[in-house]
């Protein structure tokens, strides 16, 4: 393991297993965060919630971070909020609609064309949607969480796979919930067109998916030899703009409950910035807050559900991904 140094984020600890996260011992704030001064970031979803909270601590501790938004008046206002704490901060504004391959394919020659080769040191898969009332279908014919919070993601970090730096400390974080463990993956209705539900089905699915696809992509990096790390991490339950399409009595009683079951955006922050950036944090981990049923607290390992470590799901998945993108995804080479 390389040691921490004030460019170079020290590699995550290897994990034999993926369900062998190790104990922080101690709470983690960003304060911790070793210094980011040389390194450049992508992450989804910076203009809101935790996203926008994880931007602001990679800028406070010195990253270039690459900032995605579905327009551009999105990302220039989460930049200028940013410049606004961290004056001196190196943020590029872009255009990213995850529900959109050709939107994904686009950001991602902007990156090769404006940082080419090798020039990422960390990938946050943090952008997500949540319980849309109504199926909606993509321009590519997707289910919209579907398309949005696993084939986006899918497809961004392969085709950005080529601009990672080869080298230890490098890292893919991938945003899962407490959701995913009442999610199961129904290959049957994957893009809810037998049936539609939009919190438990559809979103459930959606973030068990991720959190498979974060462990799968880790197996596959450890069987290649590649020194970058996969690891994935959930916010507990954090008072940001997801909660928007809630209805019923989740929409009568989010605002005021939220606040008190749950925690800030900038606490829900934490546990992808722990991934991301600490040198306890082990490839194939996962992380989340520490409390009761992992809803909020300081980051430390998270419980996996059963169905994320299964393999043959797993690959059967990976596979349903690279086919419905086109995009084959070969860690390899
Ligand atoms: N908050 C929680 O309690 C909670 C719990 C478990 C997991 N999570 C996960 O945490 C992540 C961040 O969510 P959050 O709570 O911070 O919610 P948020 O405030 O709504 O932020 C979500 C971000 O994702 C972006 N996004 C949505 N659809 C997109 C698309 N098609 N293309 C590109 N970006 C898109 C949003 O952009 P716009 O501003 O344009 O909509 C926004 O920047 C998500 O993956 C979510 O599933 C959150």
């Amino acid at each position: 393991m390389t040691r921490p140094s004030a460019t170079t984020a020290p590699a995550p600890k290897s994990s034999p297993s993926p369900s062998a996260s190790a104990s922080t011992g101690r709470s983690w704030t960003a304060d911790q965060m070793p210094p980011q001064h040389g390194r450049r970031v992508v992450i989804t979803g910076a203009n809101s919630g935790i996203g926008f909270e994880a931007a602001l601590e990679l800028a406070r501790h010195g990253a270039a971070i690459i900032l995605p938004a579905r327009s551009e008046a999105k990302a220039a206002d989460a930049i200028r909020r940013i410049r606004a704490a961290v004056p001196a901060a190196d943020l590029t504004p872009a255009l990213l609609d995850l529900a959109s391959l050709d939107s994904v394919r686009a950001f991602a020659a902007m990156v090769e064309e404006r940082f080419p080769g090798p020039s990422l040191d960390l990938l946050i898969n943090n952008a997500g949607v949540m319980a849309l009332p109504r199926r909606e279908i993509t321009e590519d014919g997707y289910e919209r969480q579907f398309a949005t919070n696993v084939l986006g993601p899918f497809a961004l970090t392969a085709l950005l796979f080529p601009r990672l730096k080869p080298i230890a400390g490098t890292r893919i974080v991938t945003l899962s919930s407490i959701a995913a463990h009442g999610g199961k993956i129904a290959f049957d209705n994957l893009q809810g067109e037998r049936a539609y539900s939009p919190l438990n089905g559809a979103y459930t699915q959606s973030k068990l998916a991720d959190l498979i696809f974060a462990l799968e992509l880790q197996r596959r990096l450890g069987a290649a030899g590649s020194p970058i790390a996969s690891l994935a991490a959930h916010p507990g339950i954090a008072v940001t703009n997801l909660q928007a399409n809630l209805k019923g009595i989740y929409k009568l009683l989010g605002p005021l409950l939220m606040p008190l079951i749950g925690h800030s955006a900038r606490q829900g922050a934490l546990p992808e910035l722990f991934a991301a950036t600490a040198p306890e944090a082990l490839a194939g981990g996962y992380y989340g807050p520490n409390g009761i049923r992992e809803i909020k607290g300081d980051p430390a390992p998270a419980k996996l559900p059963p169905a994320s470590t299964d393999c043959a799901l797993a690959s059967r998945l990976w596979t349903t991904a690279e086919q419905l993108t086109g995009i084959r995804f070969d860690v390899g080479g």
